[in-house]
């Protein structure tokens, strides 16, 4: 495996190199979720190129930014376990060089939830993931389901800017207890482990609630509320049942869905989201 620290050197790495070119986007502090994503490209494309990137452009909060799990020499192992062929890792000034100032200003779908929530934050995910497409030209590029709404936002550039890369979503992993796997569960106390899996309790009513036929959107949001209510140490950001395509929220889940929420617990905001299926 190839390790690039600058766009130039990535470049040559991938020069030659047979298509389907797959990439894989991370922040680091890897996990099995970032792994399927790996072995599903590693699958279906003869090249895999990878990148960690703490992308300081998409945190709304420089607390956040500063606690945010790293570790770049176990996940650098963990890409080679895996038969990654190149990964990328810049430093900040490789990504933003002086005086840079051009942005993806993302459309409508961004400014619901996470964005209404953390502004900014899709603005600066899409001028990063943009950077890196230009920096790899894949011809395929794999996301999780878990973080849905990227997943979206991501696929409208995509199509949008006519960049002509499929966008592969891949199944949530989960935890035993159901908890979605994410770098930040790195930073829950023993406590709220154990307390995290309310947002999937929360997520499994909607879907519940879904199969059964209870369309009132209203009760399904009250439902989930009162369930993350009764764990003590977790504080409701959101939580929304949209229309899958577009993220608005619904009144009747009489067409493809989606629930999410996102929560603290403690002090770690997690997000989550379960497609739902109208009854009958
Ligand atoms: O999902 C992530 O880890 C990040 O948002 C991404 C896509 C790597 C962009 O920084």
């Amino acid at each position: 495996m190839k390790v690039c620290t600058t766009i130039a050197d990535s470049r040559r790495a991938l020069m030659g190199c047979n298509h389907p070119i797959g990439a894989i986007l991370t922040m680091g502090a890897l996990h099995e979720g970032h792994l399927a994503l790996v072995r599903q490209a590693r699958k279906e494309c003869p090249t895999v190129v990878a990148s960690i990137y703490v992308n300081p452009m998409q945190f709304d909060d420089q607390a956040d930014l500063a606690i945010y799990p790293r570790d770049i020499q176990k996940d650098i192992r963990m890409l080679r376990d895996e038969g990654v062929d190149i990964v990328f890792t810049p430093i900040d000034s490789e990504m933003y060089p002086k005086e840079f100032g051009m942005w993806v200003e993302p459309g409508k779908v961004a400014g619901r939830l996470e964005g209404e929530h953390r502004p900014g934050h899709f603005r600066g995910v899409c001028t990063i993931v943009l950077k890196l497409f230009n920096t790899f030209h894949p011809d395929r590029s794999y996301f999780g389901q878990k973080d849905a709404q990227q997943l979206m936002v991501i696929r409208r550039m995509v199509e949008e800017l006519a960049l002509g890369i499929d966008i592969i979503a891949v199944p949530t992993v989960r935890e035993h207890d159901g908890l979605a796997l994410s770098s930040r569960n790195m930073n829950l106390s023993h406590a709220e482990r154990q307390a995290a899996p309310v947002l999937y309790r929360a997520l499994c009513l909607a879907k519940e609630f879904a199969m059964r036929g209870q369309g009132n959107t209203a009760h399904v949001r009250e439902a989930m509320r009162e369930c993350i209510a009764k764990e003590a140490l977790a504080t409701v950001d959101y939580v929304s049942i949209a229309d899958a395509e577009t993220l608005e929220e619904l009144t009747a889940i009489d067409r493809p869905a989606v629930a999410s929420l996102a929560v603290t617990i403690g002090t770690t905001r997690l997000i989550d989201n379960v497609l739902l299926a109208k009854a009958g």
